[in-house]
């Protein structure tokens, strides 16, 4: 069964927007592979949009752009396979996709059989150009039946920006990952803005369908497609310990071949990694500091009985956090302390009784695993 755990991978958009082609996923397949991100996780490596030509051919199927993708689809998705990776692609429910390429409404059927026949195991399906008359959901719900009868597996990946209050209908569509938000940006008010409009709704996130914050921009330093700004190595990090905190898909979207040694410890941090895929799926709640409301801790419920905690600092000064136990249900009289493992020092931390604080650095956060000893 699909998405079992937040799905983790690759996709182009972010960095290479329309400027994309096989050589490009090719070497991207090789560096998932030698780079060691296929181990820590990374398993899809997605096309998104502008990869096909502007007019479907006679038997009404989409064509790959034989400028960008010579050898057709099938040769990219079996060059893929053979790095031991799951291949992914990109349609849109209306009737061109945001790039201005064909869609899939109205070839619904045909069109995840051809995903089917080039081996595609993931779909990613936005909501450019909807047509009035039709509501939204029976879109996403037609998408859903023609993945499942394609005779392949495929991950259907939806992508309808939170809009017609998609939270409480998308997971019976059989979307197995859905868009919550508008589009990321690599700056770190994208990054707070995302982040804090998905607080409190942990309930819709769970194992087979979840909340995607969409893509991260970790890495990116200001370079590619969704680059308006860029961000510190520290705030890429907050943004990481978010998204996995919050059981998001782990989509990386830099160019992996120019990775330096920061972006690879923080994108294959496996203490981390190992909270956003716990098997119970169970999302973070949020608890508020009285006297810091820009601090924000999150309570991560593990199925080993552990928790991970996050302190977030959203304001632009140092500030503290500070955790009463109380407030996550651990009382004193219960006799239990917490010991508290740092994810991004990979060192303990020290025992615990009634509370926990310390100093955050602007924009900056901290990690733990903590255990009821
Ligand atoms: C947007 C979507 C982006 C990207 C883009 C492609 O609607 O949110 O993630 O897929 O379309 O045109």
């Amino acid at each position: 069964m699909l998405a079992q755990r937040p799905p983790m991978g690759w996709n182009s958009w972010n960095t290479f927007g329309w400027q994309i082609s096989e050589d490009l996923i090719v070497h991207t397949a090789d560096q998932m592979k030698e780079s060691g991100l296929l181990d820590a996780g990374y398993e899809y490596l997605v096309i998104d949009d502008c990869w096909a030509l502007k007019q479907r051919n006679e038997s009404g199927r989409l064509v790959p752009d034989p400028i960008k993708f010579p050898n057709g689809m099938k040769a990219v998705s079996d060059y893929v396979h053979s790095k031991g990776l799951k291949f992914g692609m990109y349609s849109c429910a209306g009737t061109m996709t945001c790039g201005g390429y064909p869609s899939s409404l109205e070839h619904e059927f045909i069109d995840a059989k051809t995903f089917a026949g080039w081996g595609v195991d993931f779909l990613k399906y936005d909501y450019c150009y909807k047509p009035q008359n039709i509501p939204g959901h029976i879109l996403y719900k037609r998408m859903g039946m023609a993945l499942k009868n394609s005779g392949r597996d495929i991950l259907f990946s939806a992508c309808n920006w939170g809009s017609d209050e998609c939270d409480k209908w998308i997971r019976s569509s059989g979307a197995h990952m859905y868009r919550s938000t508008g589009d990321i940006q690599d700056n770190w008010q994208s990054i707070k803005n995302i982040a804090l409009s998905r607080m409190d709704k942990e309930c819709y996130s769970a194992p087979y369908c979840y909340d995607d914050m969409d893509m991260l921009v970790v890495g990116m330093y200001g370079k590619g497609n969704v680059a308006l700004g860029g961000c510190s190595t520290e705030e890429y990090k907050t943004h990481f310990s978010l998204w996995c905190m919050m059981d998001s898909p782990l989509m990386i979207g830099c160019d992996i071949r120019n990775m330096n040694e920061d972006v690879r410890t923080i994108l294959m941090n496996k203490e981390l990694i190992a909270l956003n895929q716990d098997p119970e799926g169970r999302a973070s709640y949020r608890l508020t500091q009285w006297n810091n409301p820009e601090v924000t801790i999150l309570i991560k419920p593990m199925s080993d009985g552990s928790f991970g905690i996050g302190f977030f600092n959203f304001s632009d000064s140092d500030a503290e956090g500070s955790l009463q136990f109380w407030d996550m249900g651990l009382e004193t009289s219960s006799g239990y302390s917490l010991s508290l493992r740092d994810l991004w020092e990979h060192e303990e931390a020290g025992v615990y009784k009634e509370n926990y604080t310390c100093r955050l650095k602007a924009h900056a956060c901290k990690v733990f695993r903590a255990k009821l000893v």
